[in-house]
């Protein structure tokens, strides 16, 4: 691919989803590109990249989602998981007493084992959550990645990653060489298209987010900007949960982290002292 075209196609990416594409990532692009151009029929890149100019718009959702990176794993990093358990969720349980109700927005879903860890969790705490209304929301850019997630089928390999073999014969059915989650899992979770670069407001308040592994990929202005959406639908004692290799310092200042909690984030003059409080 010529210059012209990797840097038009970049800025078609940056523009549409936030994702940076460096000039040492041309491999990945002629790589991810190649199973569009089939779908189109065209017998190039250079082809691909002519029809990307004359802007047919379903090709650029393609050409969008096709560099998206999509990698998900259940109970990825384990410890976000045991901070929701441990701190979080009885910290949210105390102070949403008087409705009962609770709002978790997974905001880069992927192919939906993060929202589907939080929904097996939730699910084993029985009888504790009797009476309570807990809504996850999951979201991302990508429909292709969406339809996966909704249908809920797993690979061997998939269902192998840090899954409990615990959960996977109590909530998974075996279906050939794949796993599909059962329907009561299924059902916990709503699942919607939404882009990070556009206002959440339509999505509701939301108590708990979990916005992970997909900062990485933005530039810090695009960085700051999410936040900013995400603070903006956050109740004021609400919690956030980034990426190991993602943080809020140096790219936003509306939230800090929760004292001793690496990777959980409040809103500056929220729940920060309130989790520390429970934390303690
Ligand atoms: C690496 S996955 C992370 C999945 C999950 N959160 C995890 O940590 O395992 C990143 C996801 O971010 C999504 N994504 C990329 N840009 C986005 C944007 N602008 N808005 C919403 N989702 C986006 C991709 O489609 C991809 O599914």
């Amino acid at each position: 691919m010529n210059i012209e075209d990797f840097e038009m196609i970049a800025k078609i990416l940056k523009e549409r989803s936030g994702l940076v594409l460096s000039s040492d990532k041309a491999y990945l692009l002629e790589s991810r590109l190649n199973p569009v151009a089939r779908k189109y029929n065209l017998d190039s890149i250079d082809e691909l990249a002519a029809k990307a100019r004359a802007g047919d718009e379903q090709l650029l959702v393609d050409i969008t989602e096709a560099m998206t990176t999509n990698e998900s794993f259940f109970f990825r990093d384990q410890k976000p998981f045991e901070l929701f358990q441990n701190l979080v969720l009885p910290y949210m349980l105390d102070h949403r007493g008087q409705t009962k109700t609770l709002r978790i927005w997974c905001a880069a879903c992927s192919s939906g084992q993060e929202p589907y860890s939080l929904a097996m969790m939730l699910k084993e705490m029985g009888a504790a959550l009797d009476g309570w209304t807990i809504e996850l929301l999951a979201t991302d850019i990508s429909r292709s990645i969406l339809k996966k997630a909704v249908e809920g089928s797993y690979s061997q390999f998939e269902v192998q990653r840090d899954l409990p073999i615990r959960l996977l014969m109590k909530y998974f059915t075996q279906d050939g060489d794949r796993w599909r989650i059962n329907e009561e899992i299924r059902q916990m979770v709503k699942f919607a298209p939404h882009n990070l670069l556009d206002s959440p407001k339509a999505l509701g308040r939301m108590d708990v987010v979990f916005c992970r592994n997909v900062l990485i990929y933005f530039d810090p202005e695009t960085k700051t900007q999410t936040l900013d959406h995400v603070a903006g639908v956050m109740n004021e004692d609400g919690f956030l949960f980034l990426g190991g290799a993602e943080t809020v310092l140096g790219i936003s200042e509306r939230f800090q982290i929760v004292p001793g909690q690496r990777g959980i984030y409040g809103l500056v003059q929220g729940s920060v002292g309130l989790a520390s409080e429970t934390a303690a």
